[in-house]
């Protein structure tokens, strides 16, 4: 039997903790337009879009000033959820930016044509739970892209991702040990995932392995 319950009930990210990560996050927007990139490339103009697990929106408010999507935010902080609809409106975008967790969104079926998800999946405590919902709320054709830490990742793909960011000696050692020796614990490699997507009704699916990351995408 594969267990759908992590046990891991993920960090509370509300009240200090979110407005670090918006503020950490916030100081380099280069990996949230790299992400712009990997959407467009994959969902159609016109879209009606789903991040799931936005944090402070970066990506979804960069995805709405394209003007081609219809942007909606589903998190699980209401911290989050907060500074989010505050930097939407500071960016003069609308998104959408809803409080739920994704093991049960407060949609109707069939509501997107795609769904995004950035280094948010390994978080979720209820990983089949996460993705039965996607595929519920996708339309049919519709299409999902989770990008996230892979948990095989190796020393060198760490050493040489924490050495583009050109972190002080101090941020780089706390950064590379939470890299190598934290994250990696809740992450999933190709095969684990491979096998959570077997108790879902995706049957379409791609798994690539990049050296810190698994992109996914799943086809409805
Ligand atoms: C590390 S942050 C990533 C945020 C953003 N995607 C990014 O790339 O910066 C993980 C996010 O997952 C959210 N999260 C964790 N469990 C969740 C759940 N069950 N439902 C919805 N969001 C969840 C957290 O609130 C947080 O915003």
């Amino acid at each position: 039997m594969t267990r759908t319950d992590k046990g891991y009930k993920g960090i509370g990210m509300e009240g200090t903790i979110a407005r670090w990560y918006a503020n950490n996050t916030g100081k380099d927007l280069s990996r949230f337009a790299e992400q712009t990139r990997a959407v467009v490339a994959r969902a159609p103009a016109g879209a009606d879009l789903l991040e799931v697990a936005p944090g402070p929106g970066y990506l979804a408010i960069e995805l709405a000033r394209t003007g081609d999507y219809t942007v909606t935010g589903l998190d699980v902080s209401t911290s989050f959820v907060q500074i989010a609809r505050r930097k939407a409106a500071e960016a003069g975008v609308q998104v959408d930016f809803r409080h739920g967790n994704v093991s049960a969104m407060p949609f109707e079926d069939a509501s997107f044509d795609f769904i995004v998800c950035c280094a948010a999946f390994k978080n979720f405590s209820d990983p089949v739970g996460a993705l039965r919902e996607m595929h519920r709320v996708l339309r049919p054709g519709g299409r999902a892209y989770i990008n996230d830490l892979r948990r095989d990742l190796s020393k060198e793909a760490v050493d040489a991702d924490v050495a583009r960011m050109r972190l002080d000696p101090v941020n780089r050692a706390i950064t590379r040990y939470i890299l190598r020796s934290v994250l990696p614990r809740r992450a999933y490699d190709k095969r684990q995932f491979t096998a959570i997507i077997s108790h879902t009704d995706f049957r379409t699916f791609d798994i690539h392995e990049e050296p810190m990351s698994l992109e996914i995408e799943l086809r409805k």
